[in-house]
């Protein structure tokens, strides 16, 4: 009898899909309302076949090397896989698969979101009307920055990238600059996006949004040096990744004004938040909710779902990534 572990909580839509296409499987699922530590992982899904994890789960090599031989397959609830150990996965033919796609317009959603509510400082706003603060329409109250003609930079050429230079584009007249490995010629075409190196996109963007994945190599991509290159009256977005960003080096430049304002949905040390970061006025901060819409969340439990019905069936899995 094959063996499921899933280490959360997940919608009824992934449940169902795995109770019908495989009805004599076990499927255990963390009992507690929290992210399990490594040796509570190691412990709960000692003995499974598949692996159903989430992006805050540290699949690493300890823990695929523990599981494995049985371990065939980790279905992650999440498009980015930095907390896989994916060479491992491959030296022990595990099969990773992850969601790409279906989150690809909620998490725009988000950036977009985070752009405006930074730029038109909507959330200060709330809280002020909230503690009864609000005196009256005055002609220098709460002035922001417009957002329409301004110059986005898009940090990461991939499909959420994309949604977001697009909206910004066709919704807001934004210019817009973009840094990738690589030329996108549907970027330059479409989008009349211009290609630049970091240092120049971060110097002329009024709003930097990250959607690169976080590797070795984008690890404190946006340190003090890259902070201090941005417009004083520039924005920093990010729903890509916490460390793609120095947290403490962005505290430090948002409470001397070195940059205007700051929208975040991920952080370095997830869920703390960097020492200063939640007293500042000046930055928007979510709880890691770019792909938290009911259809999305129920969609990614279908494909985790799909991808370990796929493999425990002899079948090749639709998003595999290792
Ligand atoms: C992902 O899929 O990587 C997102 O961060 C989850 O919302």
């Amino acid at each position: 009898m094959a063996s499921i572990f899933i280490t959360r909580a997940v919608p009824d839509a992934a449940f169902e899909l795995l109770r019908r296409e495989l009805p004599d499987a076990k499927i255990s699922i963390n009992p507690h309302d929290r992210n399990l530590s490594h040796g509570e992982l190691a412990e709960a899904a000692a003995g499974a076949d598949a692996l159903i994890c989430t992006l805050a789960d540290p699949v690493d090599d300890a823990l695929l090397r523990a599981l494995a031989p049985r371990l065939q397959v980790v279905a992650t609830y999440a498009v980015g896989v930095n907390n896989i150990a994916l060479p491992t996965a491959r030296e022990l033919g595990i099969a990773v698969c992850n969601t790409p796609d279906v989150l690809t317009d909620a998490t725009a959603e988000i950036a977009v979101g985070l752009i405006l509510a930074c730029a038109r400082r909507m959330v200060e706003g709330d809280k002020l009307m909230r503690q009864g603060e609000f005196g009256g329409w005055a002609p220098m109250f709460m002035r922001g920055h417009g957002v329409c003609g301004k110059t986005v930079g898009i940090v990461g050429a991939g499909r959420i990238g994309k949604r977001v230079a697009r909206t910004m584009r066709m919704g807001f007249a934004c210019p817009l600059l973009y840094h990738a490995r690589t030329a996108h010629a549907d970027w330059e075409d479409e989008l009349q996006a211009e290609r630049t190196g970091l240092d120049e996109l971060l110097a002329r963007s009024d709003f930097v949004s990250l959607h690169c994945p976080l590797t070795p190599h984008t690890k404190h991509l946006i340190d003090s040096a890259a902070l201090a290159r941005m417009k004083q009256t520039a924005f920093l977005i990010n729903t890509a990744r916490g460390p793609v960003v120095d947290e403490s080096a962005l505290v430090a430049a948002l409470r001397d004004r070195r940059i205007a304002g700051a929208g975040l949905d991920v952080y370095e040390n997830e869920p703390a938040l960097a020492p200063g970061l939640a007293d500042l006025d000046n930055v928007v901060l979510l709880p890691h909710i770019g792909s938290a819409t009911h259809e999305v969340r129920d969609e990614m439990g279908r494909m985790c779902a799909r991808a370990v019905i796929a493999v425990l069936t002899g079948q090749e899995p639709a998003h595999r990534v290792a």
